[in-house]
């Protein structure tokens, strides 16, 4: 049986539904039942289930809001994954987290390898990476996923946030200097599904394919959306936001390629067919 935690966010709620599709028995869990921030209840509630591995998709995700809650961004992400860490080491589970492109400082223009120069810029990416110290050093049967611009079914996300401003505005100003690429969860949960229980431990990293800036991404969503937007495209200079944020989050898959892994599809495809998941879930 494995634990899925963060089940009532986006990857987390992918993730179980793509173990329920696979008949591999799984229980997804969130904060109602279980705050990870409390070690004795982590570690007695790991005891109980006794699962072979735990899918830690449960996270302080808030990166705006992180820089003034620094305790408990820190809680979540440090003491949260580390109290599951130590819970998974004690009954020999395995324990999957996902991380972020914020532990890079973002400077140049190459794809970051896994094993490259961490420089988190803010409170999130710092926590994110002490989150990955937590598990390295409490879980030898780990996996660390670092992923980004997430977008899911279940949660906010910005092709959401644009699809919501299409209905007032016309015109709008998008950072284009920011270069990454989009995870949609619904193709990560396969990946996921199938690094799980796979004994292949380490370190990777798992987007969408191709790279775009946000600007991009907006005027691609609202092209495929059929929204009359103008994207105006603005330096994040000018675009004026509590974190800051990397200009380079391109991640390189060479791990995945190494391991064996099937890389994600292009994340134009993957905007395509959340639009259509989004039409159905709104029937
Ligand atoms: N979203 C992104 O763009 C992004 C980018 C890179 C990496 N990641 C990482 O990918 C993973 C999944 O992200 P996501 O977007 O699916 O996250 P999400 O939608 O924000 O879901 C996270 C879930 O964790 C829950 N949670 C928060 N504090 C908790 C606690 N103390 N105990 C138990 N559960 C708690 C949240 O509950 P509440 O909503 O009630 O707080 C929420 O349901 C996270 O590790 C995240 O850091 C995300």
């Amino acid at each position: 049986m494995i634990i899925v935690t963060g089940v009532k966010g986006q990857l987390g709620y992918d993730v179980v539904r793509e173990l329920d599709r696979r008949g591999i028995a799984c229980k997804g869990i969130d904060i109602d039942n279980l705050d990870i921030t409390d070690r004795e209840a982590v570690i007695e509630f790991i005891r109980r289930e006794n699962p072979q591995a735990v899918i830690h998709c449960a996270a302080y995700t808030a990166v705006d809001k992180a820089e003034e809650d620094i305790e408990k961004c820190t809680a979540v992400n440090v003491g949260g994954t580390e109290n599951l860490a130590l819970a998974c080491n004690e009954i020999g589970a395995e324990m999957m987290y996902f991380s972020t492109d914020y532990v890079f400082p973002g400077n140049g223009s190459a794809e970051y390898e896994t094993g490259d120069e961490k420089g988190p810029e803010g409170v999130y990416g710092r926590t994110k990476l002490e989150g990955e110290y937590k598990v390295i050093e409490n879980v030898p049967k780990h996996y660390i996923i670092r992923i980004s611009w997430v977008f899911g079914i279940n949660g906010n996300n910005f092709i959401k946030t644009m699809l919501r401003l299409s209905e007032t505005r016309n015109e709008l100003n998008v950072v284009c200097d920011q270069i990454g690429s989009p995870t949609y969860t619904a193709d990560l949960a396969p990946l996921v599904c199938d690094m799980v229980l796979s004994g292949k431990y380490g370190i990777y990293h798992a987007t969408n394919e191709n790279f775009c800036s946000w600007a991009d991404f907006a005027k691609a969503i609202f092209e495929k959306a059929g929204k009359a937007v103008k994207v105006n495209p603005i330096p994040s200079s000018e675009y004026p936001a509590k974190a800051k944020r990397p200009l380079n989050s391109r991640l390189s898959k060479r791990s995945l390629d190494e391991a064996g892994f099937k890389r994600l599809p292009t994340w134009e495809s993957a905007l395509e067919r959340y639009l259509d998941e989004l039409k159905s879930a709104r029937k």
